[in-house]
C-alpha cells in the first residue's frame, strides 16, 4: 500500500518521476536525485523482469503514460474537457504538459497527499513550471469527506466545464473495497458536470497466471512494501463495474488502437496495459447549468 498521509513518499513515486525524465517526457526540475537512486535500485528488477518473463516494464510504464495522455488529449482538443484532477500524481509531468499544449484555457489541479505536494510545489516552483490555472492541491483519494475529499475539491471548479478525474498507477495499490469506494466517489463528482470522463490505467488478470509472472509479482510487491491488487479479468466486468460503481459507459483502449501507443503493442509488458475510459452519467442539472 503506498503512503497515507502521515508517511513518507514512496519510492515508486520518486521512480515513475525519473522515469518519465529519462525517458523525454518530463521537464529537469521533476527528476530527483532520489528518483536517480533508486531507478538504479529497480534496474535488477526491470532485468529480473525481462530476464525471467520477457515482461519490459519501459514498455509498459510508456504504454500507460502515453495511453493516458492521448485520450486525456484528444478529449481537451475536441473541446469536451476543460478542466482536470489528476489523483496521485506523484512527480508526472502531465499537468505541465497539458498546459504547455493548451495553454489558459485548461484549468489542471495535480493532487496527492500532504508530503507530495509539498515536494511537487517546491519543484514547480523552482522550476518556474506553474503557469496560471495550474495548481497543486491535497487530496486523499480515500477520504468520503472533508477538507481532502474529491468532494471537497470539486465544489472549487467551475460546474460548467467537462471534467476529467484520473488516477494513473493508484489503483493496483488499493484493496477492492477501497478501489470502489474511489470509483463510486469519482462517478459522483464527474456527474456534477456537463461531461465528464475518467482515465486509469488496467491490467487484466490472466486466467492462469505463469510463473515468471508469479515471481514477477512477488518482486514488486516487495519493493513497494505492500500487496498488488489486480481487479479485472476481461473488459466485460470492468464495464460491469464501472456502471455499478455510477458511472453511464466505459471503454478499454488497448494499445494497438492508440497512435500514441501502437509502437508498444508488440512488445510483452506494453501489450498488457489497456486505458479504461468512463464516461460519467450526467445529472439532469449539470446539463440544464451547461445550455444557461
Ligand atoms: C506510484 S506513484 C504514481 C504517481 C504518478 N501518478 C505517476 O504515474 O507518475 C503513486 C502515488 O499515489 C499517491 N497516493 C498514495 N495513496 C494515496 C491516496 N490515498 N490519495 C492520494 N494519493 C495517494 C502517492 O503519494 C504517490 O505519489
Amino acid at each position: 500500500m503506498p503512503p497515507r498521509s502521515s508517511e513518507r513518499i514512496s519510492p515508486t513515486a520518486y521512480a515513475t518521476g525519473y522515469f518519465w525524465y529519462r525517458h523525454g517526457l518530463s521537464h529537469p526540475a521533476l527528476a530527483t536525485p532520489q528518483g536517480r537512486r533508486i531507478s538504479r535500485l529497480m534496474e535488477p528488477l526491470m532485468l529480473g523482469t525481462r530476464l525471467l518473463g520477457g515482461i519490459s516494464l519501459d514498455a509498459l510504464l510508456l504504454a500507460r503514460h502515453r495511453g493516458i495522455d492521448s485520450v486525456l488529449g484528444d478529449a481537451i482538443e475536441q473541446g469536451r474537457i476543460g478542466q482536470v484532477i489528476e489523483i496521485a500524481a506523484g512527480l508526472s509531468p502531465r499537468g505541465w504538459a497539458m498546459k504547455r499544449r493548451f495553454g489558459a484555457g485548461l484549468r489542471y489541479i495535480e493532487t496527492d497527499l500532504p508530503h507530495m505536494v509539498a515536494l511537487k510545489q517546491r519543484l514547480l516552483d523552482a522550476g518556474g513550471l506553474l503557469t496560471p490555472g495550474h495548481s497543486v492541491v491535497e487530496l486523499d483519494a480515500l477520504a468520503d469527506g472533508g477538507p481532502q475529499s474529491l468532494a471537497a475539491l470539486a465544489k472549487t471548479l467551475d460546474p460548467k466545464l467537462g471534467t476529467a478525474i484520473i488516477t494513473e498507477g493508484l489503483m493496483n495499490y488499493l484493496d477492492p473495497e477501497s478501489a470502489l469506494g474511489v470509483w463510486r466517489r469519482i462517478a459522483g463528482t464527474l456527474a456534477k458536470f456537463p461531461q465528464g470522463i475518467y482515465l486509469n490505467d488496467v491490467y487484466l488478470r490472466p486466467r492462469r497466471i505463469n510463473p515468471a509472472t508469479l515471481a514477477f509479482g512477488a518482486m514488486l510487491s516487495t519493493f513497494v512494501r505492500g500487496r498488488m491488487h489486480f481487479h479485472f479479468t476481461s473488459e466485460t466486468q470492468v464495464v460491469e463495474v464501472m456502471k455499478r460503481c455510477g458511472f453511464a459507459d466505459a471503454v478499454l483502449h488497448q494499445p494497438g488502437a492508440l497512435p500514441e501507443t501502437k509502437s508498444y503493442a508488440g512488445i510483452r509488458g506494453g501489450d498488457g496495459v489497456s486505458i479504461l475510459e468512463a464516461r460519467a452519467a450526467v445529472h439532469p442539472q449539470a446539463r440544464r447549468r451547461k445550455k444557461t
